[in-house]
């Protein structure tokens, strides 16, 4: 039996689509497998979002080459958006001359005759493409890895060019897919029985702008998926602040599924930096959004992204983003150092921060952070929240893990017969940002 490997970077997007990846393998023949001496065909699916992300892929692709030596056949494939990037397709065939097949993020549905070529001619297959029809994505087949919780694409690619941002180079302009397709799609993954559907877009709340139809809008989208029956629960990112409109607010706080959760990047408190990202909204602006979210949704759990040493950032714009964040009071934070990326328009900014003053600002960030995370967790102590179990414990013998409507991950004592149900979990403790408790009845 032939077997195949796939190492997955960056984001949920990329998560889906090496789903998909799968499925084309597995329709092959192929079966899946953990270790690199065992795979007939290794394929990274990369991303480029930091350069720490890239250094890593760099150096897993190097550990390859003895395998490689070993094992002739063995094909090594490399997608997504790292080779989509100018120029990298041709410097990773001269760095790594033992990769077989290059591909990029428009032309992944090809894999099967990129490898039958490779398997046919013996030469290396490097073929990038700038862009696609995005039927072809729509029909791939889906190995689904994620659990009881499925993916489902929105839409592809990026109009948004903040200055410091690789995407929308290396995925292209805004696609939709037609609010039909999307609803099939959720229907079928309800009735296989998924328990959790996640919506994925680069920027979610421009969904349908790219149709002359003014109906085709994320609102409407989710009204339309909110209908559907079944036992499920509905989430999504990534909503940017710029285009997220009270009537999605609306719409969530009267909904039967959709998580009382919102992720929504913020990147940085000042209005100085936020216009240099050319995010186009202003910390009041934003804040506004947040204040509607809360009073229409008041158990409404927010995550954000933040970016600190931005070209230009000084203490003042720093302590603008400190201020925010204890304003807002996130749930979950994710803060990145601001790394150059190549051909964006930040990279040419001559305010350049220095490397110590990036980490000393992560590092108060990371502290405040912890702070605000544990306070929010402990406001559960003594409630009684739904719980939506989603597998065993990977480490605790005897437990199971869930999240809550809000997106609060929980574990308690239980088997794996709970996976996939709802149940109620009377929280007793807290950890940093994890709840703990006991089932109910
Ligand atoms: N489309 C989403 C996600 C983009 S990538 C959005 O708009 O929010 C996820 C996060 O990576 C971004 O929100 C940003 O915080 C971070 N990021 C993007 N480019 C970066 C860079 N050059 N340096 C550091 N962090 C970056
Ligand atoms: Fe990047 Fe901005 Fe697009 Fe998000 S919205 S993918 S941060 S360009
Ligand atoms: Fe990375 Fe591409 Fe996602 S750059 S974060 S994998 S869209």
């Amino acid at each position: 039996m032939k077997k195949y490997l796939i190492k997955t970077y960056g984001c949920q997007m990329n998560v889906h689509e090496s789903e998909k990846l799968a499925g084309i393998l597995e329709n092959m023949g192929y079966q899946p497998c953990d270790k690199n001496e065992d795979a007939d065909i290794i394929l990274f699916n990369t991303c480029a979002i930091r350069e720490s992300a890239e250094q890593k892929i760099f150096a897993h692709i190097g550990e390859l080459k003895k395998i490689k030596a070993a094992n002739r056949n063995l094909i090594i494939a490399i997608c997504g958006c790292m080779s989509q990037q100018d120029g990298y397709a041709q410097n990773i065939v001269k760095k790594f001359p033992f990769v077989d097949i290059i591909l990029g993020t428009h032309n992944i549905s090809e894999l099967q005759s990129f490898i039958e070529k490779r398997q046919n001619t013996k030469k290396k297959v490097v073929d990038i493409k700038e862009t696609e029809d995005i039927s072809n994505r729509d029909l791939m087949p889906k190995k689904r890895t994620s659990g009881i919780n499925a993916w489902v694409n929105i839409m592809y690619g990026c109009n948004n060019f903040c200055t410091y941002c690789i995407v929308p180079y290396v995925r292209g302009r805004e696609v939709s897919r037609p609010i039909i397709a999307i609803k099939q799609e959720v229907e079928e993954l309800v009735e296989q029985g998924y328990k959790q559907i996640t919506l994925l877009g680069q920027n979610v709340n421009s969904y349908g702008n790219d149709f002359a139809d003014s109906d085709v809008t994320f609102a409407n989208l989710l009204k339309e998926l909110d209908q559907i029956d079944g036992d499920f629960r509905l989430t999504f990112m990534t909503s940017h602040p710029k285009d997220i409109s009270n009537e999605v607010i609306d719409i969530i706080a009267n909904s039967k599924h959709i998580m009382h959760y919102l992720h929504l990047p913020v990147q940085s408190g000042s209005d100085k930096i936020l216009k240099a990202m050319n995010r186009r909204y202003t910390a009041k602006n934003y804040l506004s959004k947040i204040d509607y979210a809360k009073k229409k949704i008041p158990d409404m759990e927010f995550s954000s992204d933040i970016i600190v040493g931005f070209p230009g950032e000084t203490e003042e714009d720093f302590e603008g983003t400190i201020q925010l964040v204890q304003k807002v009071g996130y749930e979950q934070l994710f803060m990145f150092i601001y790394s150059k990326r190549r051909g964006t328009v930040a990279e040419k900014m001559d305010n350049q921060v220095d490397l110590a003053t990036k980490k000393e600002r992560l590092k108060r960030l990371i502290e405040l952070q912890n702070q605000i995370g544990t306070k929010i967790a402990e406001k559960y102590i003594g409630k009684t929240e739904k719980v939506l179990v989603s597998d065993v414990h990977p480490k605790k013998k005897g437990f199971v893990i869930g999240t809550t409507f809000t997106n609060k991950n929980v574990n308690f004592p239980g088997d794996k017969t709970l996976i996939g149900k709802v149940v109620d979990v009377k929280i007793t403790a807290s950890k940093l940002t994890v709840l703990f408790g006991e089932m109910e009845g």
